[in-house]
């Protein structure tokens, strides 16, 4: 009976796992990094060769974990999470292309940002991300994307060094239900924050190294 309990709680377990990180049945797990460079030349006008996009306007992809790229291409391709562009163009990658994007970014350095703000609003964006906001029940950011935002792989992403411009959009998207593809952990922080804590911890991150 014990071990039946035990077994039952396991399986819980990894049913959750599963449910967030691959559709393991579909795709390999690992992607090939070599067939995604091949592929990546599609994304580089806005991405940047290698997935440091130099506009603002546009996320780095380099460094960032395959688990979470890969999600997001499908999350994308599935029209779960709405961008036109993106959507545009997930529709046309296989699982296997997706893998091979995510491993590719992936192994690639990133190079980071830089913050676009005076001291005061730094030191109001290193409060949030450091310790939250417990007035208002926002959590403090460090717990899931780490201290430095190097994030835990595969379901915390690594926002660290990010363009500010791109970390205030998502944010917003959370706030407005615009993004809702983060089983309700997101959007539930972010609509308790104002536009002056968004602003703030959004050029605090994009300072991360
Ligand atoms: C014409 C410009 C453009 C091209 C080409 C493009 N993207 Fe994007 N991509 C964007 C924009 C804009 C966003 C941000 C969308 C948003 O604000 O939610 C984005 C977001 C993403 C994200 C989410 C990043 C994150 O941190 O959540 C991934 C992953 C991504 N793109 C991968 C790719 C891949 C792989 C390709 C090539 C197959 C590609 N993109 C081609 C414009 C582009
Ligand atoms: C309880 C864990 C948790 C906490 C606390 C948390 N996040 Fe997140 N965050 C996540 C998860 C999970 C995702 C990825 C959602 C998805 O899969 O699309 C995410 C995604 C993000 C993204 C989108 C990244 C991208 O590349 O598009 C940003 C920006 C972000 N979080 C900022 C913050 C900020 C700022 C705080 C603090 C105010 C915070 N997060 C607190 C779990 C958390």
């Amino acid at each position: 009976m014990k071990n039946l309990l035990g077994l039952a709680v396991v399986g819980v377990m990894l049913a959750g796992a599963n449910a967030y990180a691959e559709d393991a049945a579909s795709a390999p797990a690992v992607g090939d990094a070599k067939a995604g460079a091949a592929k990546a030349p599609m994304c580089a006008g806005c991405h940047g060769v290698d997935g440091n996009s130099v506009s603002d306007a546009f996320p780095s992809l380099a460094g960032r974990s395959a688990g979470y790229l890969a999600k997001q291409l499908k999350d994308f391709r599935a029209g779960v999470r709405v961008d036109p562009t993106m959507n545009g163009m997930a529709s046309t990658l296989t699982d296997a292309d997706i893998v091979n994007l995510a491993a590719y970014f992936s192994g690639n350095i990133p190079k980071g940002s830089a913050a676009v703000a005076d001291e005061e609003t730094l030191e109001k964006g290193r409060k949030i991300y450091l310790g939250g906001d417990r007035k208002r029940g926002v959590s403090a950011c460090m717990s899931c994307h780490g201290p430095a935002g190097h994030g835990i792989p595969p379901r915390f992403p690594k926002i660290g060094g990010q363009h500010g411009a791109y970390i205030q959009k998502q944010l917003l998207a959370f706030r407005d239900d615009a993004r809702t593809n983060d089983s309700g952990i997101m959007t539930s922080i972010a609509e308790r924050m104002t536009l002056g804590d968004v602003k703030a911890v959004s050029q605090y991150i994009a300072g991360l190294r």
